[in-house]
């Protein structure tokens, strides 16, 4: 039984002073230890301020991005030590903002999980097909490419310690979600291709989570298909009581 994951992806969004408040507001409403797995990703600045507030919680922290190199001259740039410093435990990979508008290639982004994985984070490894490429049906050849490349060289113990994010290009930030029976479809696949790689077991134990306008209002219908484990959630995470309704998903089942 893989434990629900809800994430939440701030984007470019939030001041230190912004990001402090929602947190005190989401550990504070998370008096109890909430049934999911709970992780924000704020932006770089609010990172260390915002895993502060939340130590001794059982909110996780995570970044947005990350580069594959140690240290050096990388101007702009933010290595896995400095995140695991400012109190990070998680960090995205692959978005595809990060695949579209800063070039990330599946290469890139294979360095960068396994940079993620030897500095002890966890990475949520984002995948997903355009609008384009659905319409032409090759969403299972881009998706399959994604994993292959993107997990190039990846034990069985590797594949354990990250997460992975299905989010259709064309559901993000665009209120079209992808119907539960249109996710349950993708991530039955994503499954079905680490059970060919590795194995049964080690497939059935990977957290799949779905992305792309999760609210309230659908995410328990997309939490109830058999091969969503999770979701990662862009807009409706940015209001603290928007995110603790999705954290507590459980209790708006049927609604
Ligand atoms: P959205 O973003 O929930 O605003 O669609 C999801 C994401 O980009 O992770």
């Amino acid at each position: 039984m893989v434990r629900p994951v809800i994430a939440g992806n701030w984007k470019m969004n939030k001041t230190v002073a912004e990001a402090v408040d929602f947190a005190k507001g989401l550990r504070d409403g998370l008096a109890t230890e909430p049934v999911a797995e709970v992780i924000i990703a704020p932006p770089f600045t609010a990172l260390w301020a915002v895993a502060d507030v939340l130590k001794g919680s059982p909110v996780r922290v995570a970044a947005q991005n990350l580069h594959e190199a140690p240290k050096g001259a990388f101007t702009g740039e933010i290595s896995a030590g400095m995140l695991v410093e400012a109190g990070c435990t998680h960090v995205l990979v692959g978005h595809s903002e990060r695949r579209t508008l800063f070039g990330e290639t599946d290469s890139r982004i294979n360095l960068k999980l396994k940079t993620a994985l030897a500095a002890g984070l966890t990475p949520i490894f984002c995948i997903g097909e355009t609008l384009q490429e659905r319409e032409e049906n090759r969403m299972k050849t881009v998706i399959e490419r994604q994993l292959k490349e993107g997990l190039n060289n990846f034990t069985a113990d590797d594949i354990s310690r990250l997460l992975i994010a299905y989010e259709p290009v064309w559901a993000i930030g665009t209120g079209k979600t992808a119907t539960p029976g249109q996710a349950q479809e993708v991530h039955g696949l994503i499954r079905k291709w680490i059970a060919g790689q590795y194995s049964a077991e080690r497939a059935a134990q990977t957290a799949i989570l779905y992305g792309g306008s999760v609210t309230p209002k659908n995410v328990a219908d997309l939490m109830g298909q058999p091969d969503i484990n999770g979701a990662l959630v862009g807009g409706a995470s940015l209001e603290v009581d928007s995110f603790i309704q999705l954290v507590r998903y459980q209790t708006i089942q049927g609604a």
